[in-house]
């Protein structure tokens, strides 16, 4: 995925500066070339000989370098990148990106590019949750910029906390998710259809429990009941949520998909196996109800298998399924995740149904779609839903069951920031 993909490397100032050279080499073992520039202080962290010798290219640092500039000028070094990646982001290059400066070759040439920008802040604990870096944080994302961490950890300063830059593996998967999911153009708010960004890692920290898929439901050894739905959105959601920082448990019923990456998946297959995977990983922040849970299993399931007997057709005594999503909800104060979303599949009256159900099931939040057959939304690609609270109902365009796990996502995350939804 990366071969003859083009990288701009900007180091910066700082001890997590070493990391830069793992990750140099992992992106050339993927075929990837990479130009490094260092800050004015990352020369005090790791030498340009060993950064040039293992990116293979010269290395630029100085903005008044004549050699350089007849070589290379620093309009053109953002310009042959098809990615700028700024590892590790110091809070001195935070603030100065946030601010527009170009006072150092660094500077220049993230001010110069109409490239994206991935950047992968390291610094304190205390640096990092200053008003100030946050400022500058939220600056950066509103002009595009995509981050990767940092992670809570041990830090060199001997502190515990977020600050830590992500390690090279993990910014490795961030700049392939770049260019898997083809590269944004910079996010502008007053688009009406333009995807949410997850640009950072929000929920990084936050345990998230998705199901996903139908349930089987077994007759007898060899038959069972089903329903039609794919897992598509259920896993998206959980992808997304995972590319967002979560801690994501997808509990998945039969489906024909790949585990998405970065999120422990537990394989069940009726409701009640699910219901017990979900209630084993509790407590979690956050608990989405993506799955088509049969409503109900037959009551008695034969351990052999039924046979045709005579004329008479053989017939089936239903029991309840636990609902799991109500089950959730209603859990004691100490387990209950904070965040308790389901989805409703209805065919006609959507809202007025969902509204309902939000009451019915107690949950915080419910995703209403559009299940009628012409819909297509079963096995499909596009989702057409609502966001329903407590507050109001957010009507979104018909969108692809990516953008809707994405735009989900971006809400959870406005969630844990402020406690609230806008809807
Ligand atoms: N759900 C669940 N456990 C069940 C049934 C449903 O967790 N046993 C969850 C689904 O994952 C979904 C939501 O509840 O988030 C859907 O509600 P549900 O009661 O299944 O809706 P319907 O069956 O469509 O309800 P009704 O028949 O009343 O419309």
């Amino acid at each position: 995925m990366l071969k003859g993909k083009r990288i701009l490397l900007v180091i910066s100032g700082g001890i997590a500066a070493y990391k830069a050279l793992e990750l140099i080499r992992r992106l050339r073992e993927r075929g990837a070339s990479v130009r490094c520039v260092l800050s004015r202080s990352a020369a005090h962290f790791v030498t340009p000989l060993s950064v040039s010798a293992l990116s293979g290219d010269k290395v630029y640092g100085e903005i008044f370098s004549l050699t350089d500039e007849a070589e290379m000028g620093h309009i053109q070094l953002s310009r042959d990148a098809d990615l700028l990646v700024v590892a590790p982001a110091s809070a001195d290059l935070l603030a100065r990106m946030a601010a527009g400066m170009a006072d150092d070759l660094a500077a220049t040439v993230l001010l110069a590019t109409d490239k994206p920008v991935l950047v992968a802040p390291a610094m304190n604990v205390r640096m990092w949750t200053h008003p100030a870096t946050q400022r500058n944080v939220a600056q950066l994302q509103a002009d595009g910029v995509q981050f990767v961490g940092p992670v809570d950890g041990a830090m060199a300063c001997n502190e515990y906390g977020p600050g830590r830059m992500s390690e090279p593996m993990e910014i490795l998967a961030a700049i392939e998710a770049q260019f898997a999911g083809g590269i944004r153009a910079p996010f502008h708010a007053g688009a009406p259809d333009a995807l949410t960004p997850i640009t950072s890692q929000p929920l990084a920290g936050k345990k998230v429990i998705v199901t996903s898929g139908p349930t089987h439901e077994p007759i007898d050894p060899v038959r069972y009941i089903a329903n039609r739905s794919s897992g598509k959105q259920g896993h998206a959601i959980a992808t997304a949520l995972a590319q967002a920082g979560a801690d994501v448990i997808l509990v998945s019923g039969p489906v024909n998909l790949p585990d998405p990456k970065g999120v422990r998946v537990i394989r069940v297959e009726t409701a009640r196996d699910m219901f017990s995977a979900c209630f084993l990983n509790l407590p979690a922040d956050a608990a989405i109800f993506a799955a088509a849970v049969a409503d109900w299993r037959v009551a008695v399931e034969s351990d052999k298998k039924l046979k045709k007997t005579g004329d008479v057709a053989p017939s089936l005594q239903m029991a309840e399924n636990p609902d799991i999503l109500r089950a959730i909800a209603n859990t004691d104060a100490k387990r209950r995740p904070a965040l308790v979303v389901g989805f409703a599949a209805e065919t006609d009256h959507v809202v007025d149904y969902a509204r309902a159900k939000l009451d019915k099931k107690a949950c915080d939040w419910i995703l209403a779609n559009d299940a009628s057959p012409q819909s297509g939304v079963f096995g499909g690609d596009e989702n057409t839903v609502h966001l329903v609270t407590r507050d109001g109902v957010e009507d979104w365009p018909r969108m692809s069951k990516q953008a809707v796990a994405e735009k989900l996502t971006a809400r959870i995350a406005d969630f844990f920031k402020s406690g609230v939804v806008d809807a």
